[in-house]
């Protein structure tokens, strides 16, 4: 069923991992779909999957990047009515090793981000209009804490708190605002925690995966198509009375 035909919809992160394939769900149900990232190399093998795939660079720490980025979907694709807050990074250590540089680095990619994200997204068409879609790629991270990652789940946890906020705020409106939440994922950041554990413990890829499906309770990873389903749900033309939530993808983790 293509629910989403005729809408215009932008995937920060879209060049990798569940960007990727949120796009290509996004695109199959019928929306026309940009998708953002520093990597045009990566971005432009995405958009060659689909005709209705637009590949544009943007840095989501930037401000001036951001912006420049929805002045040129607005002038060469259309009026969003979709906007996904995906790109994000996780960089782990111990909290007594957490140097504020790394502290600020996750508040910038993970929550400063969204928060510039969804303005750039209100500053256009989409409040005037009074409709639309907007979505944090969140994480169970911003439900509960695990360890070597406060940094991260303080970011994530951010990124709840914005969400709910902003909900509130919009109500009235027909913009409704979630944020998704999936427990570890199989994507690129997952392989690179996978190779970190195996380094930083000597532990083989096996140990180091099962040491991570350990806390997901079908003890295995989440798949990006099972998070991408979950948005494409909160982008239907039938979710307008879910907002304000945090959408856990994690196999009853949380
Ligand atoms: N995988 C998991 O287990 C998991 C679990 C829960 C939540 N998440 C969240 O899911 C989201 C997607 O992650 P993923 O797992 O799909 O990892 P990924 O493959 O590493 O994707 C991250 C994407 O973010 C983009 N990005 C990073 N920094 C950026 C910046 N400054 N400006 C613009 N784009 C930037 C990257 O593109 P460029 O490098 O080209 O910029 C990349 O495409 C993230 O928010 C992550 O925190 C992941």
């Amino acid at each position: 069923m293509r629910e989403l035909t005729g809408k215009c919809a932008l995937v920060t992160g879209g060049g990798s991992g569940m960007g990727a394939v949120i796009a290509r769900a996004l695109a199959d149900a019928g929306a026309t779909v940009v998708v953002a990232g520093r990597r045009m190399d990566a971005l432009l093998e995405v958009a060659a999957s689909s005709k209705d795939i637009v590949a544009m660079t943007a840095d989501v720490t930037d401000e001036a990047s951001l912006k420049a980025l929805f002045d040129k979907i607005a002038s060469e694709v259309g009026d969003l009515d979709i906007v996904i807050a995906n790109a994000g990074a996780a960089e782990s250590a111990p909290f007594r090793r957490t140097g504020l540089d790394l502290w600020r680095r996750m508040m910038d990619v993970n929550l400063t981000s969204v928060f510039m994200t969804f303005q750039q997204a209100l500053a256009g068409g989409m409040a005037k209009r009074g409709e639309g879609r907007l979505v944090a790629i969140a994480s169970t991270a911003g439900l509960k804490g695990y360890p070597y990652v406060s940094a991260y789940a303080a970011a994530k946890h951010g990124v709840i708190g914005l969400t709910r906020s902003l909900a509130l705020e919009l109500a009235e409106t027909g913009i409704t605002v979630n944020a998704v939440c999936p427990g570890f994922t199989l994507t690129p950041m997952l392989e690179r925690s996978i190779e970190n554990i195996m380094q930083k413990t000597g532990k083989s890829r096996e140990e180091a995966a099962a040491a991570l499906t350990a806390g997901n309770p079908q003890r295995r990873f989440v798949l990006p198509e099972e998070v991408a389903q979950s948005v494409l749900y909160l982008c239907g033309p039938n979710s307008g009375s879910m907002t304000g939530q945090a959408l856990s993808v994690s196999g009853g983790e949380i």
